[in-house]
Parts: structure tokens; sequence; C-alpha cells
């Protein structure tokens, strides 16, 4: 064999190497990933989350908001899961989460379960990720697939959302900000608004639009003046001294379904969140909102798109992070 020769095949057979190495450790998320190592893990989740969210559709709303919530902040590693420890108060207990977060207790099952079956396999950022989808599935018919190989991070710190998690008085420009800031465009911001065709609000998230919006107008202008006092009926002006904090549905039509009604309510200003009407803010963003009305299936089949992109962002993958034992507390 001629000198040179061999030295292509060394070197054809290096690249070989380097390459299979690479797939062994892999360097992004893919669909499937427990296949092989846990095969019932997403079946797992997904029974744990229809039994859930049948007994009580608010459960899906809040596992989808989790989802949401979890990548913001510090990317999807579970971060949103950890329990405070002494001196150190966790997301959790940041103002955003706590205490509107809701379906912990979901993701405790299916963890449980899962662990009983395949010991310390399956992240609790791929059970978010699973549980949310799931969610999508039973409470809207929305239907995609989900990447897995998330890996659990270390660390959650109160403070985080603030800097990280949009504010319900966000105007167009800081919610694009937010947005973009992880790696997501206006579009996707607009589609995921439309998750708040489900759920419930606490009135503390937008009382300032029913009575003190600003010194010339009590009353936010650009909400239906009739939506805004059956809304007063039900949300006391000052919430802070008598601790009382109703929860209200963020969408009147179809309270339960994740459907595009989301874009009916914010083009008629019966929306609850100053967030919400600002789509309206612009040519662009609220052409945008009139298509959603308009095309539900359109809209539907974005809002899985950009929950796989959301997904993604900021991913701890091979061998960052670790699989924790228990979603609320990291390893030893
Ligand atoms: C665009 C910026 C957003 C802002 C400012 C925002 C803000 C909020 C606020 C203030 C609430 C009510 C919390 C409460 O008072 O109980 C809420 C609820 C909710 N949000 Fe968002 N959100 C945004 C985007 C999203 C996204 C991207 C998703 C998911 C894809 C999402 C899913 C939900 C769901 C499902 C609920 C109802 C939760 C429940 O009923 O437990 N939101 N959001
Ligand atoms: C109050 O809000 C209205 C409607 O957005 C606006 O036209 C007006 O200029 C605002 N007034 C003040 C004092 O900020």
């Amino acid at each position: 064999m001629s000198k040179s020769l061999f030295c292509m095949l060394f070197f054809l057979a290096t690249i070989c190497m380097y390459t299979s190495t690479a797939q062994s450790s892999p360097s992004s998320l893919k669909v499937g990933f427990y296949q092989r190592t846990c095969p019932s893990a997403e079946a797992v989740v997904r029974n744990v989350v229809n039994n859930a969210v049948t007994r009580n559709p608010g459960l899906g709303a809040g596992l989808i908001r989790m989802h949401f919530h979890d990548c913001f902040v510090r990317g999807c590693d579970a971060s949103i899961l950890l329990d405070s420890t002494p001196g150190i108060p966790a997301e959790k207990d940041n103002v955003a989460n706590d205490p509107s977060m809701r379906g912990y207790e979901v993701i405790d099952e299916a963890k449980k379960q899962l662990e009983a079956r395949c010991p310390q396999t399956v992240s609790c950022a791929d059970i978010i990720a699973f549980a949310a989808r799931d969610s999508a599935s039973k409470l809207g018919g929305i239907n995609y697939v989900v990447q897995s190989g998330r890996r659990d991070g270390r660390i959650s710190l109160k403070d985080d959302p603030d800097q990280n998690l949009p504010a319900p008085f966000f105007n167009l420009q800081q919610l694009q900000k937010s947005f973009e800031q992880k790696g997501l465009s206006v579009e996707e911001m607009i589609t995921l608004s439309g998750a708040h065709s489900i759920g419930v609000s606490h009135c503390s998230s937008f009382t300032k639009r029913l009575y003190t919006f600003n010194a010339t107008h009590p009353q936010d202008p650009l909400m239906d003046p009739r939506f805004a006092n059956m809304l007063k009926s039900k949300c006391p002006s000052n919430n802070a001294p008598s601790n009382v904090d109703p929860t209200i549905v963020q969408d009147f039509i179809t309270p339960n379904r994740l459907d595009n009604k989301y874009y009916q309510n914010v083009l008629n200003k019966r929306d609850l969140l100053t967030s919400d009407q600002s789509l309206m803010s612009s040519p662009t963003t609220s052409s945008v909102v009139k298509n959603y009305n308009r095309q539900g299936g359109v809209w539907a089949n974005k809002f899985g798109k950009a929950m796989v992109h959301m997904g993604s962002i900021e991913v701890l993958i091979g061998v960052n992070g670790e699989i924790r034992k228990n979603c609320r507390i990291i390893n030893n």
C-alpha cells in the first residue's frame, strides 16, 4: 500500500472514530431519547398527566405554564422544581410562581413511577416537557413530538425569575425583548400567548387595569367596559390588606379548552393582562392576532412548534447537569 493511500485511510478512520464518539455523547436533544433506556418513559408521564388533568383541568394549565417558567429561567433544567433549602430560597418561592404555580405533585407522581421502573434515568426537565405536551394534547387536541435528553440543573435562586420572566404589565417592546433574549421570535411570543386560552389568573395580576390604571383613566380604556365591570364584581379594588385574591378564568368562551379563542378575546378587548392587550399595539402583531383568530388550525400547528423551540432553551445535555432522584432535591 502506498504511503499516501495509507495516510488517507488513517485520516478517514480518525474522522469516523471522532464522529461515533460525538454520537455517544449527544450534543442535542432527540426524539425518543429513552427508547432503549426507559421505553415506557413517555407513556408513564402521559398516563399520570391524563389522570390528573381529567380530575382537574387546571393542572394541565399549570403544567404548560410550568414548562414556560422553567425554560425561561436557567433554561429547561427543572430548576423550578427544586425546593428552597435553609438560607437559599428557590425559584418556586418567587412571586411569579408562589402561590400561583400548579402541578408540582403531578411531576412528583410521574417521577415516583419512573424511578420504580428505571432508576435515575429520566430527567425531571424532560418530565416537565412531556407533561406540558400531554396537557396540550388533552386540553386542546394539539399533538406534537417532543425531543428529550435534557438534564437537571443544580441551582435554583429565588430572584432569577425577576430578570427572566415577562411581567403581566409589559408592553409590546418589553415582551419582544424578553422573548428575544431567549431566542424566540415575536411571532412565537404571540403564538405561545395563546396558552392564555386556559387556566386562571389571580385578580392581583390585573386589578390595576380595573381601578388605578393611570392619572386620567382609572380604568384601562383598552378593556371592554362591560367586561371590566364584570371583573370588578369579582375582584376587590385592593387585595393587599384583606389578603383576598380570587382567581378568574382567562378565557370566558372556552375556559378549559386550549384553542384559539384567546385571540378572539384579545381582539374584543376581553383579556385579563396588559401583556395580552399589548399584542394589539402594533400593526404587524395585531395582524398575527387576527390571523390566529381566523385560523385555529394554523395556530395549533405553530403552537406545537413554538413549544418545541421553547423546550430547547439553554438545555443541559450529555455530561452536564444530572438526573435527579427526587425532582425537589439535587443529588448528593
Ligand atoms: C407573553 C408573556 C406572558 C406573561 C406576561 C404571562 C403572565 C401570566 C400571568 C400573570 C398569569 C396569571 C398568574 C396568576 O395570577 O395566577 C399567567 C397564567 C398562565 N400562563 Fe402566562 N404569561 C405569558 C406567557 C405565557 C406562555 C408563553 C405560556 C405557555 C406557553 C403561558 C401559560 C400560562 C398558563 C397556562 C396560565 C394559567 C395557569 C394556571 O391556570 O395555573 N403564559 N400568565
Ligand atoms: C392614560 O392612559 C391613556 C390610554 O392609554 C392615555 O391616552 C393617557 O395619555 C394616559 N394618561 C396619563 C396621565 O398617563
